[in-house]
Formats: C-alpha cells, sequence, structure tokens
C-alpha cells in the first residue's frame, strides 16, 4: 500500500507539469481514471483491518479530491491562457487607417439624368420609358413626320433590318415616340417624361451615333404655352442652379409640335471664359412646343378637348455646359481617369435633391 501523502505529491506534480490540455487530460485518466492509480489503492483497501481501511479510505478519498480540483483548476487556467493568446493575435486596431478602396463612380451621364429626374419629378411629371428599337410609325408616322418629310433625312436614321408591326424598324433617333406610345396607352391627363438613349448617325466633338435626351409630356384640358414656359424656365432655372438665370424662347419648327421653340440660356464668354448666367450670349439647350393637334389625333386623343406641350432635352449638352466637358466623344470613352475627374461619388447624389429645396 503506498503512502496517499507520497502519491498526491506525486500526482500533483504531473498535473503541474503537464503542458497541454491533452497532457492534462492523460493525467486524469492515468490518476482517476478506472484503471487510474488511485483506484488501484482503493481496491486494495479490502485487505486492511476496519479501523486502518476507514483512515486509509479518508485519506484516499482527500487524494482524489485535491487532485481533482488540481485538474479543474489547471484546465480553467490552460483555457483562460489559450484564450487570451487568441485575443491577443486577432486583435484589430480600430485607430489604424482604412486601406484606400476604389470606390465606384458615378457617369456624368448617369448623375444629369438623375438631376433632371429629380427636378422634374418634383414638378409631378412621372418617369415612363419606350424601346430603343422603334418601328418607322411610332418614330415618325405618329409625329407628323410622314415618309417624303425632310426632317427624315435631319434624322440621319440607323436603319435595321426588318419590319415590325408598324413599318420599317430603326434606333430611335429621339426620345418623341415614347410620347405615342404612352399617349396610346394611358388616357389624359399626362405629366410624363422619359430618359434615354437615341441614336443617329453623327460623329464630331458635339456628337455621336448614341446619345441621351430626357422628353417631357403633358397632356391636359386647359394647357397653354404658359405652362410650357413656367416649366422651363423653373427647370433651367433649378438645373443649372442660377435663380435669375435668363430663358429664351425662339420660335422653331418640330413637325409634333406647333407653336415650336427652342430654348435658349443666358451665358457669357468674356475673356475667353465661358459662364452661364448673365451675359450677351445666348446657349440653345432644348427644344419644345404645344403638342401638335395631329398627334394627338394620331393617338385617339381629341384635340378639342385636350392640349399640351413636349420638350426634348439633350443630356449630353445640358451635361457638358453645367460640369465644363468639353469635347462630348469623352463621355464613351471609358477611360477611368476620365470618370475619376468627372465622376460623381454616389453619395454626392441626394445633395442635388436637397439642392432644390435648400
Ligand atoms: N425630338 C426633338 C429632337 O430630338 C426634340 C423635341 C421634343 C422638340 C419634344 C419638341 C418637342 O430634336
Amino acid at each position: 500500500m503506498e503512502n496517499p501523502e507520497h502519491l498526491k505529491a506525486d500526482l500533483l506534480a504531473q498535473v503541474e507539469a503537464a503542458a497541454t490540455l491533452q497532457a492534462l487530460e492523460d493525467v486524469r485518466v492515468a490518476a482517476l481514471g478506472k484503471k487510474g492509480a488511485i483506484t488501484a489503492q482503493m481496491k486494495t483497501l479490502g485487505g486492511l483491518d476496519p479501523e486502518a481501511r476507514k483512515a486509509m479510505g479518508q485519506a484516499l478519498n482527500a487524494v482524489k479530491d485535491a487532485v481533482a480540483e488540481a485538474i479543474d483548476t489547471k484546465k480553467a487556467a490552460m483555457a483562460d491562457a489559450e484564450l487570451d493568446a487568441k485575443l491577443l493575435a486577432e486583435r484589430v486596431d480600430v485607430t489604424l487607417p482604412v486601406r484606400p478602396e476604389r470606390e465606384g463612380q458615378l457617369h456624368p451621364i448617369s448623375r444629369t439624368i438623375e438631376e433632371v429626374v429629380a427636378i422634374l419629378g418634383e414638378m409631378g411629371f412621372e418617369v415612363h420609358e419606350g424601346p430603343e428599337i422603334e418601328d418607322d410609325w411610332y418614330n415618325f408616322t405618329a409625329l407628323n413626320i410622314p415618309e417624303d418629310h425632310p426632317a427624315r433625312q435631319e434624322h440621319d436614321t440607323f436603319y435595321l433590318p426588318g419590319h415590325g408591326a408598324k413599318g420599317r424598324k430603326v434606333l430611335r433617333t429621339h426620345t418623341s415616340p415614347v410620347q405615342i406610345r404612352t399617349m396610346l396607352k394611358t388616357k389624359p391627363p399626362l405629366r410624363i417624361i422619359a430618359p434615354g438613349r437615341t441614336y443617329r448617325c453623327d460623329y464630331d466633338a458635339t456628337h455621336s451615333p448614341m446619345f441621351h435626351q430626357v422628353e417631357g409630356l403633358v397632356i391636359d384640358k386647359a394647357v397653354h404655352m404658359g405652362h410650357l414656359k413656367g416649366c422651363l424656365i423653373d427647370f433651367c432655372r433649378a438645373y443649372f442652379g442660377v435663380d435669375d438665370l435668363p430663358v429664351r424662347f425662339r420660335p422653331s419648327y418640330f413637325p409634333f409640335t406647333e407653336p415650336s421653340a427652342e430654348v435658349d440660356i443666358g451665358c457669357s464668354r468674356e475673356g475667353g471664359e465661358f459662364k452661364i448666367g448673365h451675359g450677351d450670349s445666348w446657349l440653345e439647350i432644348l427644344g419644345c412646343g404645344m403638342v401638335n393637334p395631329k398627334v394627338l389625333e394620331n393617338c385617339g386623343i381629341d384635340p378639342a378637348e385636350y392640349q399640351g406641350f413636349a420638350f426634348g432635352v439633350g443630356v449630353e449638352r445640358i451635361a457638358m455646359l453645367k460640369y465644363g466637358i468639353p469635347d462630348l466623344r469623352t463621355f464613351y470613352e471609358s477611360d477611368l481617369r476620365w470618370l475619376r475627374h468627372y465622376g460623381f461619388s454616389a453619395l454626392d447624389v441626394p445633395s442635388m435633391v436637397g439642392g432644390l429645396n435648400p
């Protein structure tokens, strides 16, 4: 029979020496397990006389408790140490500056469309869309541009092979066909805008074969030229951010509006420097007019009951003017350096809506 004190000292030394959780577990099995050292000693108690057995039994139990407690204490300490080591290794220094991340930029065309939509949206216009591949009838005929009309040549149309239900397929030369589609589909009163891509076979510093327009259309029972003027003057002033921007309506011609006008805004070009606002120069920015009664008839709307006005804005043109972009072709070169220079962070965008109601 082993001296319980020696056994205890020996086992506690083993606990002390265990360097890993696994080693500690091995010690536990070797000491307290079914075939462990203490159990083995317990089995020898039967050979002792009752007095000695009681004393020895108590002593062995005390050894057992002491060893179990030492193991538990050591295990808890090891788990703590492990957690500390992990926390230390995985520590995040929240004071470190963030890594520079390349942020996406909004293309000035997207930004401009969003601005136009925000301004006209506040006035109650609803966004509609139409197809970029159009039938001749929607792009021309219904807009009072008949087959032999010179305006067809002026539009430098891209014709596509094939015919639709309403004539030859074309890439729409303007967003005006959305007027027709909307009037055919929806009963007046109407107040819609249609932003989108348009196509003409033209290419120089101020023309690209693909460009963007925003169409506007208002149809109601008592709409007159005063509404058209008020709406477009407000629009120009809000978009360019100049409260008293001079706006001029110059008589013009479009087959689908009568009378028609072109809208000019005031600007100055002193000393080679171009500035929007007051000055002795004018700059054309959009076309507009009262919807031609023939167009209303083509869409099944009675011109004796309804009138309206329409306008078409060139998105690239007003973007170039507002943001000082000299060459229209750069919009489509996908040059990241250009985009970083002229682009807008997405966060800028809500501010333009705020800008309308400071
Ligand atoms: N569709 C015309 C163009 O592309 C613009 C316009 C739209 C003019 C609506 C008047 C009314 O030039």
